[in-house]
């Protein structure tokens, strides 16, 4: 099988280590070079030591452009673009871009939802992947938004775990603030709802209801966790129904009839859904893996779909589970 020569831009980081830990066994992919400025020289493996015995990849500073089908860019937001510009890649090079930079479709990028945006994806050439939160919340409400059920306020909770943050220490994620803590920040006013509202007016053009949206950091690791709910007058069984057709095609995007848990998720590019009703309340609970779904899964589940092939190569996972 031809292999799609690959490249991936800030390697050294949480997501790049998960992009190398896909990668690295893609039956497609082959891996020319990973980059990083900080640990150039450095063997992937003493970075990421969850990866000894797999690659002996070495990490560089040096950008090569020609010659690459696909690159992975996993910067800090405010990045991406600069980098971009001082290193053009060929019109015909796959960019995925995992950071906010271009998740508003600026400068001919597509929304990477698959749950949305497959047939676009699989003509683009370059991708804006969505957040962590925006994919759990997105998933979590589409199937009601196309239906025009919301039309009330929405009300959302969402827990994260502190991988969502990056690799570099910062105060909110030092062991000592996190553990046996929990605490709530960008109340109401997390930046991921911005592309959440320009997916929802895409299905639904008049969609304009209020989203309320409280994030909290979460003591643990890995994982995002979603309620959402708001006033639906239908019956449960129809909106389970209805939610289960609107992911029928969705490879990764699952209906439980049982209660569900972070963990199902962990370690998987699933987003695993279960629906309530409850005093006139439709309520849906939302589990990913931040680092997967929310991140390098779905962007390699975008690479997939770009390249024409199977979507969930190289993504099917065990979960964590226990
Ligand atoms: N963490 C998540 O759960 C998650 C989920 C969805 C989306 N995202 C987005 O994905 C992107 C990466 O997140 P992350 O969690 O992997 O961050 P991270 O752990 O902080 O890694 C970012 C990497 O980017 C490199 N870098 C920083 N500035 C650079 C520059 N100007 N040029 C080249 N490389 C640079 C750094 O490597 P060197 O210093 O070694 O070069 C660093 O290792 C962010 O935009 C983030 O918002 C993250």
């Amino acid at each position: 099988m031809k292999k799609i020569k690959t490249a991936i831009i800030g390697a050294a980081g949480y997501t790049g280590g998960e992009l190398l830990r896909l990668l690295l066994h893609h039956p497609s992919c082959d891996l020319i070079y990973v980059h990083s400025n900080s640990q150039k020289g450095k063997k992937v493996y003493e970075v990421h030591p969850d990866l000894i015995g797999e690659t002996e990849l070495e990490f560089t500073d040096k950008v090569q452009t020609d010659g690459i089908e696909a690159v992975f860019l996993g910067l800090p937001h405010g990045q991406t673009k600069g980098f971009l510009e001082e290193h053009p890649f060929p019109t015909n090079t796959v960019i995925i871009d995992l950071s906010t930079d271009f998740r508003d479709e600026s400068d001919g990028f597509v929304y990477g939802l698959p749950e949305v945006h497959k047939s676009k994806i699989q003509e683009a050439k370059k991708i804006a992947n969505p957040g962590c939160f925006a994919t759990a919340i997105q998933l979590a409400l589409l199937p009601a938004i196309a239906q025009n059920w919301v039309n009330d306020t929405a009300h959302i909770t969402g827990i994260t775990g502190s991988t969502g943050a990056g690799k570099a220490l910062s105060e909110t994620t030092h062991f000592s603030y996190r553990t046996n803590n929990i605490s709530v920040y960008k109340l109401f006013t997390h930046q991921h709802l911005k592309e959440i509202r320009q997916t929802f007016r895409q299905i639904n053009h008049d969609f304009n209801k209020e989203l309320l949206f409280v994030p909290y950091r979460g003591n643990f690791s890995r994982g995002i966790w979603i309620t959402a709910y708001f006033p639906y007058d239908g019956d449960l069984k129809t909106a389970v129904q209805t939610y289960k057709d609107f992911y029928q095609k969705a490879p990764f995007t699952w209906v439980s009839d049982s209660d569900i848990d972070l963990k199902q998720a962990v370690n998987t590019n699933k987003c695993i859904l279960h629906l309530k009703k409850e005093k006139g309340q439709l309520i849906i609970y939302a589990a990913i893996d931040n680092l997967l779904k929310g991140a390098s899964g779905q962007a390699v589940q975008n690479f997939n779909l770009a390249f024409g092939l199977e979507e969930n190569l190289g993504l099917n996972l065990k979960s964590l589970a226990f």
